[in-house]
Parts: structure tokens; C-alpha cells; sequence
């Protein structure tokens, strides 16, 4: 089996704040490989270093083979990275974004024509390829940002949380896009926090929490973590909710999680065989059921087992750094620091240069001016100023 990205021990400090505490990871080739985790584990971090925009304080990784310190530059030529944030220029039109990164990857003008249009064809973008991106909606940005990163037809390729803030619609779009990026033979490195995605899209997941990664499989690997089936009960009376906790964690030896607003106790079961008993128990504590089902547990419920929170709200992190960040509506993430962007190589420099010249203030925006090295900023002036 052979792994197109490696991580090895990966630190990272920023001053006082550990962003990557030693974390472990590798995605195998020609897979989508999901780093699953809540607002501030770590995540953009382990890809702005794979991506060669950052140097980690420790550990090693590498991408394709080669070490992203030592051989950034072979690195760069094989990747394509979407931001969190979109990268695209907003004056520009959906075509020219297109053929001004395929030019910075050095590609003849005809040839960056071709792809370019090529790109706004698979992504449903063509009729729109002579509007200003401004005017795109949030998911014909996202739509061009991942053809952005595609121009250079990278063989790894990082999401950094493509589909936060995209309606349901354009999510699955994303999915589509993704999924048939893996037929083609991508690798693709996805960060999420919608556990729910990872389930769908990864072959393999690596949770991170805290700069750690705290637990790896697939995603049916890390649902039977919890049992692999989640027993459901519903009280008529909302007021006994406590006392069906009780009674199933007494039987199941598992913690229960009471749902107030939903009037529901849910706890983790091994073992079907012991429903007959739940039923009689909570029968005999003159219990009446509004509901009772078993099902297969949900990513998030194995997230809530493995950290003890759950994956949507992080209370260790104090406040969002960043305002497109996490849940932020689709305008916001496109309106603000417009990160890494399209990476093949000059790619990159589109994004992180664009960033750099956006760049509004705060530490996001500053973190990513600064991730824009001078190669990046020199290509993309380059870029820029040639017709
Ligand atoms: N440039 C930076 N300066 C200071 N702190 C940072 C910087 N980048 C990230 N961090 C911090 O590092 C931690 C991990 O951040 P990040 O990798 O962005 O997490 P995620 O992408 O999982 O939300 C957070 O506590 C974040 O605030
Ligand atoms: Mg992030």
C-alpha cells in the first residue's frame, strides 16, 4: 500500500498556542482521506504545512514522497489546495481567474485557454464565465475555487472545510466534484467538521483534537468504536428523562447523553440482545414511550466518545479568530482573508498572494499574508501584470 501524504510528530506553535501537538497521519494514495475535527483542532495548520506554506516546529511530512521542508518545491508542483476561504479574484471573471493561474503555472496561452474553459465546463460554470466572480453565489465560488485548484492537475489534492457555509444544494455538488476527482486518481486530503461528510466521502479518517490526533480508521471503524448501535428512548413524560438515563446505563454499562430540548436519552449498545430487558425495566418503572429505536451510531456520537465534547462546539477555543470561520455564512467566508488558494505552484501564489493583498487586518488574514513566502508573491506579480 503506498501513502501519497505522511505526517509524522507534527508541531506547531503560534507564541503560547500549541496549533499541532505531535500529530500522526497518512493518507493512502488515490483515497479521500478525511482530517475530522471541531474549530481550532489543528486542522488548517496540518494543511498549510503539507501545502509548503508553513514550516512545522517539529516532525516531518511529506507529500508524493517528498519532504516538505527539503523538497518544497518538487512538493508544490504535485498538490492543488483549496482555502478555507475562497481564494478566487473577485474582479476578475470566472475565466480569467482560471487563465491567469494556468499562465503562473507556466502553461502556453492556448493551452491555459483550453483548460480554463475546460474547468468551467465540469464545473457547471461556463455560462458564468465571463461574469465577475463577485457576482458568483457562495457555491459558484466554491465551484471555482476547487476548478482554481485543479488547473495545474495536481495528483494530491487538500480541502480545507470545501463545503462550511454552502447550502445543502451546493454541498452535494462539492461531493459530486470530489468524488469523481477520486475516480480520476486524486488523493485528496479533506478537513471537515461535519462529521456527516467524512462518513460519506472518506475511505480513512484521522480525528484531530488539540493539535492530536486522538483516533484513526474508517469511518464504520470508528462508529463501532461506540458499540457500533445507539439505542434511542423517547419518556411521554419529559420529566423522566433522568430516571431513563438511569435505568439505561445501569443495563448497558454506558454513559447516557439526555437530550432535553429533544425529550430523548440516547446511550451506546453492544448488544441487541439486551432490548427485551430495557422495554421490561422501563415498563416496570410505569414508563411510557413516545419513542424507541436502535440505530447505527452517528460520527458525531463517536466524536462525543473520543473527546468527551462534541465536534461542533469547541469551548477550549476562545472565541473564533476568524469570522468566516467554522459556521459562518457563505458570504462571510468569501469575504474574508482570502487564504492559500489554488497551490500547484504558482496556483498557490494566486490565493496567498491574494491574500497578502487583501489582507484586512487580524490574525488570520496576517498568518496568511505571512504564509505567502516571497516565491509565492513574486510569481504571482508576475502573473498579474502580464496581459
Ligand atoms: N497564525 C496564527 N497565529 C496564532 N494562532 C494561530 C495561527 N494559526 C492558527 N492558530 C491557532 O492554532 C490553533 C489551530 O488552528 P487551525 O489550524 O486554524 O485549526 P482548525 O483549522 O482545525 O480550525 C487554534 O487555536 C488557532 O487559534
Ligand atoms: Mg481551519
Amino acid at each position: 500500500m503506498s501513502y501519497s501524504i505522511e505526517a509524522e510528530g507534527l508541531i506547531k506553535r503560534f507564541g503560547k498556542i500549541t496549533a499541532l501537538a505531535g500529530a500522526d497521519f497518512a493518507a493512502r494514495t488515490g483515497t479521500v482521506f478525511g482530517l475530522l475535527g471541531p474549530n481550532g483542532a489543528g486542522k488548517t495548520t496540518a494543511v498549510r504545512i503539507l501545502a509548503t506554506l508553513l514550516r512545522p516546529d517539529g516532525g516531518r511530512a511529506s507529500v508524493g514522497g517528498y519532504d516538505v521542508s527539503r523538497d518544497a518545491h518538487r512538493v508544490r508542483q504535485l498538490i492543488g489546495l483549496t482555502g478555507q476561504y475562497a481564494s478566487v479574484d473577485d474582479g476578475l471573471t470566472g475565466f480569467n481567474n482560471l487563465l491567469m493561474i494556468g499562465r503562473l503555472l507556466g502553461l502556453p496561452r492556448r493551452e491555459a485557454r483550453i483548460r480554463a474553459k475546460e474547468l468551467l465546463i465540469r464545473f457547471q460554470l461556463f455560462d458564468a464565465a465571463d461574469r465577475p466572480a463577485k457576482t458568483y453565489s457562495g457555491g459558484m465560488r466554491r465551484r471555482l475555487d476547487l476548478a482554481a485548484s485543479l488547473v495545474g492537475r495536481p495528483q494530491v489534492l487538500f480541502l480545507d472545510e470545501p463545503t462550511t457555509g454552502l447550502d445543502p444544494n451546493s454541498r452535494s455538488d462539492v461531493w459530486t466534484m470530489i468524488r469523481g476527482l477520486v475516480a480520476d486518481g486524486v488523493t485528496i486530503l479533506l478537513t471537515t467538521q461535519y462529521l456527516e461528510e467524512a462518513d460519506h466521502l472518506t475511505h480513512d479518517i484521522a480525528v484531530i483534537d488539540h493539535g492530536q490526533v486522538i483516533a484513526t480508521g474508517t469511518p464504520d471503524e470508528l462508529k463501532a468504536r461506540t458499540g457500533g448501535q445507539v439505542l434511542e428512548v423517547l419518556p411521554d413524560d419529559r420529566a423522566r428523562l433522568g430516571e431513563v438515563a438511569g435505568i439505561l446505563m445501569s443495563l448497558t454499562g454506558n454513559a447516557a447523553d439526555s437530550d432535553v430540548v429533544a425529550g430523548r436519552v440516547t446511550v451506546p449498545v453492544a448488544d441487541a440482545a439486551a432490548l427485551p430487558e430495557v422495554v421490561r425495566r422501563l415498563d416496570a418503572a410505569g414508563i411510557i414511550l413516545a419513542g424507541f429505536a436502535l440505530r447505527k451510531t452517528s460520527l458525531d456520537e463517536v466524536f462525543l466518545a473520543l473527546t468527551g465534547h462534541r465536534a461542533e462546539e469547541n469551548p477550549d477555543v476562545p472565541g473564533d479568530r476568524d469570522p468566516a470561520d467554522g459556521r459562518a455564512s457563505v458570504s462571510a467566508a468569501s469575504a474574508g482573508a482570502t487564504t492559500s488558494g489554488a497551490a500547484t505552484s504558482g496556483a498557490a501564489t494566486s490565493g496567498a498572494a491574494t491574500a497578502g493583498a487583501t489582507t484586512a487586518g487580524g490574525p488570520t488574514a496576517d498568518a496568511v499574508a505571512d504564509a505567502a513566502a516571497p516565491w509565492l508573491e513574486a510569481v504571482s506579480k508576475a502573473g498579474r501584470n502580464s496581459p
